[in-house]
């Protein structure tokens, strides 16, 4: 057959409602034009993140009833330990309350004022956490990641050459680790090759430099080296994976991608001393290193989360539902970034709103837009996230602005995304008349959650 269909069949329901208009203006003017700041129930179709916004199995629901609530060594622990242990091979596991913890943890013992932290890209809360210690987070993508519309395999590489033209201009004891992240979630969801991270361990071997994979969609990035990759078509997911973590010397993992669950993450590694370093900061900060912040019941859903994720007839239908989209979009002519992602569809919102200067914030434009239209709520990746102040204290626009509509794992169906595909074709139609924003309040650190905007006009 051609259609490829949901490998699963759904038996509890939630209702979602449809806001009139001007009930959705209303609500919008009342969040002060931020998503972040709406009441949940009021977005129809809600796109703003696939973390931790997945429908969990029948075996992860069964699981927790057997979860194992003791304080430490419990059988949940055990569980959960052997997942990890066989996904990533290595040998310290450390569960966390979510991804940022670990990444926190791993900025607060490994990296030093001054210190610089490479990566394809960093992750907006990866970036937060390498700064807030002092560290310098420097984005190192390839050059075809930059490049929208192209249609390419692996945009989310490592741009090896500036990598190691910035390990050759600095101290390597200023390099505490470089990082890698798969699925590449700032540049569109775009995966990374095996031979691009091979590469990249074979040059930061020799300057002695670890590498750390940012894991949170490990398993998309799986699927996409099987399918697109030279040498894969007859490894499992599980081996792809297990090879990619194999030239890592620690990893960072959220368990709310990849670990199809509704909260929880881990730091993984391989050195002892980082290890004792970790331990030291996750009892003080999470838990005790058996728990690390969890109830056993998230450790359960996570152990069981991480093989169905490493499934492959899940990834081949989470990625057709992706293109479903892709295929409709590139249809309307609209512009986003091709090949479409992993995990979510982003578009072009400086293409899609020309009119709009970077620092009017178009991808504010486009999310809110799309809002207003039919309740769907997506997210701005653009200069309101990742711009930054300079030492003159002007705003430096980020490079890419992008509108992420991101898909929540097995909870949304083909005629949501008809819908959607609607929305987005009214929204395009009229898009001379969407404005841009200022912004009228912001918090220093990590300002798109909580601020507010004013549109221009
Ligand atoms: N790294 C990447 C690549 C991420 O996408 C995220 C979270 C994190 C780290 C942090 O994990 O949320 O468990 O603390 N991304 C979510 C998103 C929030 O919407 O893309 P966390």
């Amino acid at each position: 057959m051609r259609t490829i269909i949901e490998p699963f069949r759904i038996k509890m329901t939630e209702s979602i409602k449809l806001l009139s208009r001007d009930e959705r203006i209303e609500a919008l003017k009342k969040a002060r034009y931020n998503v972040f700041l709406l009441d949940a129930e009021d977005c129809c179709i809600d796109l703003l993140t696939d973390s931790g916004t997945g429908a969990m199995s029948t075996e992860q629901w069964a699981a927790m009833m057997v979860s194992d609530e003791s304080y430490a060594g419990s059988k949940s622990w055990k569980k959960f330990e052997a997942a990890v242990y066989e996904i990533t091979g290595m040998k310290h596991i450390l569960p966390t309350h979510q991804g940022r913890a670990a990444e926190g943890i791993l900025a607060q013992t490994r990296v030093k004022e001054g210190d610089i932290v490479p990566n394809n890209s960093h992750f907006d809360t990866t970036r937060a956490n390498m700064e807030y210690v002092g560290g310098k987070a420097l984005d190192f993508l390839c050059p075809e990641g930059y490049e929208l519309g192209l249609d390419a395999p692996f945009k989310g590489n490592m741009d090896v050459e500036k990598l190691e033209a910035c390990i050759k201009e600095n101290n390597t004891e200023k390099i505490p680790f470089c990082m890698i992240t798969v699925t590449n979630n700032t540049g569109g969801g775009q995966p990374v090759s095996m031979g691009n991270i091979r590469t990249v361990k074979s040059v930061l071997d020799q300057y002695g430099i670890p590498l750390v994979i940012d894991a949170c969609r490990f398993a998309e990035n799986a699927y996409f080296i099987r399918e697109r990759e030279t040498g894969y078509k007859e490894k499992s997911l599980l081996e792809i994976s297990r090879e990619l973590c194999s030239y890592a010397g620690a990893a960072s993992m959220s368990g709310k991608k990849d670990g199809m669950a509704n909260t929880g993450g881990f730091m993984v590694c391989n050195d002892d001393r980082w290890a004792e370093g970790f331990k030291n900061l996750l009892i003080l900060r999470e838990g005790f290193p058996t728990y690390g912040g969890l109830a056993g019941r998230d450790l359960e859903i996570i152990a069981v989360g991480l093989m169905e994720a490493l499934e492959y007839d899940y990834q081949v239908y989470r990625h057709a539902t992706v293109e479903y989209l892709g295929k409709k979009l590139g249809l309307m002519g609209v512009p986003f970034v091709q090949p479409v992602g992993g995990h979510a569809v982003f578009l072009d919102a400086k293409e899609f709103l020309p009119h709009i200067p970077p620092l009017q914030y178009p991808g504010i434009g486009l999310v809110n837009a799309l809002y207003i239209e039919g309740g769907v709520r997506s997210v701005e990746l653009g200069s309101v996230m990742f711009g930054r102040i300079d030492e003159d204290g002007n705003e430096i626009p980020s490079p890419l602005e992008l509108t992420r509509l991101a898909f929540p794992r097995r909870v949304y169906t083909q005629s949501h995304f008809d819908f959607l595909a609607e929305v987005i074709e009214a929204v395009w139609k009229e898009r001379e008349k969407i404005s841009g924003y200022r912004i009228t309040y912001q918090p220093e650190v990590l300002r798109h959650f909580m601020c507010h905007f004013e549109p221009l006009s």
